[in-house]
């Protein structure tokens, strides 16, 4: 199976609502797979199902340093927070911008595993960030919506000045959710 092509902003596709996941079928434990090979090999650290257009509450994320820790969270919930913390964030769907965004330091979490068995997570630094950030996606929400309307339009020029010139660093992706 090939890798998915990942969505980029602006593709209003990126604004669509994932629904839930009814069923783990061995469709939808498939497309988990198939996500983690392209998040994997973009590289990335996390992957929203909405970033290569399946709308379903899918993520998937691996932020260890031997790449050997993924995780498959289908229809995650925070069920509770504690604290906040400021980091900077990229997107595989935001190609070569990087801005800090304030999260939720620690994270509980439940979701269904790629196989559809229940588990309960907490998560903190990288991972927490990462799931945040990967269920804002699954809203339709990117990391950038939460900036000021000053720095966006940053953005937006200096994506279409990479765009004009087309942009190839893909080596500055690794950090990137
Ligand atoms: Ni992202």
């Amino acid at each position: 199976m090939t890798n998915f092509t990942i969505l980029e902003y602006p593709d209003p596709r990126l604004r669509k609502v994932a629904v839930e996941i009814d069923q783990v079928t061995p469709e939808i434990t498939a497309l988990a797979d198939n996500m983690l090979r392209t998040m994997y090999d973009a590289p990335g650290i996390g992957l929203a199902a909405t970033q290569v257009d399946h709308h379903v509450r899918l993520l998937v994320a691996d932020v260890s340093e031997g790449r050997d820790q993924p995780y498959c969270l289908i229809n995650p919930e925070i069920i509770a927070r504690e604290g906040e913390v400021v980091n900077e964030e990229g997107c595989l769907s935001v190609p070569e911008i990087f801005a800090n965004v304030k999260r939720s330091a620690k994270i509980t979490v439940t979701a269904l595993d790629k196989h559809g068995t229940p588990f309960e997570l907490e998560a903190e630094d990288l991972l927490a960030i990462c799931i945040q950030h990967e269920m804002d996606h699954l809203k339709g929400i990117l990391f950038v919506d939460h900036l000021s309307p000053l720095k966006r339009r940053m953005i937006d020029r200096r994506l279409q000045k990479q765009r004009r010139q087309g942009a190839n660093t893909a080596h500055q992706r690794s950090a990137t959710l």
